[in-house]
């Protein structure tokens, strides 16, 4: 099985994108490689089985990329948060920052309650706007968060600072 030294290597750099002084941490490439793709979601499932999560939760776009062969590897079931107008039923709603620019989140309000444990699921932690955003709409629905997993962390960015303390936070790759 491929290394997360393997994985670092198939990650794509772009500089400039999608605005000046970004450096794109470009996952495509990772994504065409299939022993890569493969031994990303197994090292997922891995570093997550301990935090005993119940579904995950998967952030539109990349995070469905991710989150659903987790969900599918772990025998678990998955809810999409997206961005907004896309769900048809009753959502909530979180306004977040990003590196980039700024964006709202949404799911359906019955899609998670009081005594689930979703696995909040992304491609990448940079400012943590979006998971920390992410973190608020499961908790608006009662749920508890079993923990955060992300293929990628810029970590000079310090998004964990924004997310809750005492929920455990899995990266495979470090920058
Ligand atoms: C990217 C990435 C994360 C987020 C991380 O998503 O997939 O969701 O930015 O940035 P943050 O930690 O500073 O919030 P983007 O909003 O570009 O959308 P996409 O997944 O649809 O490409
Ligand atoms: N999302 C937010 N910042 C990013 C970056 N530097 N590379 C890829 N995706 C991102």
């Amino acid at each position: 099985m491929k290394s997360t030294a393997d994985i670092r290597n198939l990650i794509r750099e772009i500089p400039d994108f999608p605005k000046p002084g970004i450096l794109f941490r470009d996952i495509t490439t990772l994504l065409q490689n299939a022993d890569g793709l493969k031994a990303s979601i197994d090292l997922m499932a891995e570093q997550v089985v301990a935090h005993q999560p119940d579904c995950i939760v998967g952030i539109e776009s990349r995070g469905f990329i991710f989150g659903m062969p987790l969900a599918y590897q772990l025998g678990l079931s998955f809810v999409p948060v997206r961005k907004p107008g896309k769900l048809p039923a009753a959502v909530h709603q979180v306004s977040y920052d990003l590196e980039y620019g700024q964006d709202s989140l949404e799911v359906h309000q019955d899609a998670l309650s009081i005594g689930h444990r979703p696995l909040i699921v992304d491609d990448l932690l940079a400012t943590g706007g979006t998971a920390a955003a992410a973190a608020q709409l499961v908790q608006k629905t009662g749920a508890t968060i079993a923990g955060f997993s992300f293929v990628i962390e810029l970590s000079d960015l310090n998004g964990r600072k924004k997310l809750p303390d005492d929920v455990p936070v899995t990266t495979l790759l470090s920058y």
